[in-house]
């Protein structure tokens, strides 16, 4: 008989994201943190090519990054509410993990399925913090695709992308759910 794990089954069926505007600290500390990134990096990946690196940003890289994602909106003409939108994100952040995708086009591993393992690590990175008890919200936003953005405000080399932003922190309030998906609707049975 399978061994059921009912507090991980639990988590699974109630987990639900902060929205990163209504978190503030304490945030985890680094070794608190380094948990949350060994989990993450406990990942399916296909090929064991580890497409995915993590950039961990904390306390005054947040101002930086409101400048360069102002600077990004100019130089793409983005309205004035455009480049406003994404900025109550950073303006009382703490704490947020970029987890980078950057698959080998060489490797026999086709490159979408090395995409798929980024994502992956990313809502493994997202429920470990839930799981450890933090807030957590995977971002991109329109700036996180800029190529000179990625550069300049994360280091990003040109073959890397940005396959999220998971802000991490403290909720200031119990989060409300959203509706889910009917998974009656979603899932055909195939038995012959
Ligand atoms: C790839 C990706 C990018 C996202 N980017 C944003 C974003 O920029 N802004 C936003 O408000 N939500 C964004 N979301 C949605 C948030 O993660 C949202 O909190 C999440 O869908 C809530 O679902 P959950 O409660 O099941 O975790 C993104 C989701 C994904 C998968």
């Amino acid at each position: 008989m399978p061994v059921r794990n009912q507090a991980a089954l639990d988590f699974l069926l109630t987990r639900r994201s902060v929205p990163a505007k209504t978190m503030t600290g304490p945030v985890p500390d680094k070794s608190e943190l380094e948990v949350i990134l060994t989990a993450a990096a406990r990942s399916p990946d296909h090929g064991k090519l580890v497409p995915w690196r993590f950039v961990v940003l904390q306390g005054k890289a947040f101002e930086r990054i409101i400048e360069e994602i102002k600077r990004a909106g100019v130089r793409q003409n983005r309205s004035d509410d455009e480049i406003a939108k994404p900025l109550p994100h950073y303006n009382n952040a703490q704490l947020a993990v970029v987890v980078v995708e950057k698959v080998d086009t060489e490797a026999s591993i086709p490159v979408v399925e090395q995409v798929y393992s980024a994502g992956a690590v990313c809502m493994a990175l997202t429920n470990a913090a839930l799981a450890s008890g933090w807030g957590a919200n995977w971002l991109s936003g329109w700036f996180s695709h800029d190529a000179t953005f990625r550069k300049d405000a994360f280091g990003l080399d040109e073959n890397e992308r940005v396959v999220g932003i998971v802000h991490i922190g403290t909720p200031k309030s119990e989060p409300s759910d959203r509706p889910r998906p009917d998974v009656a609707a979603i899932t055909s049975w195939v038995n012959e």
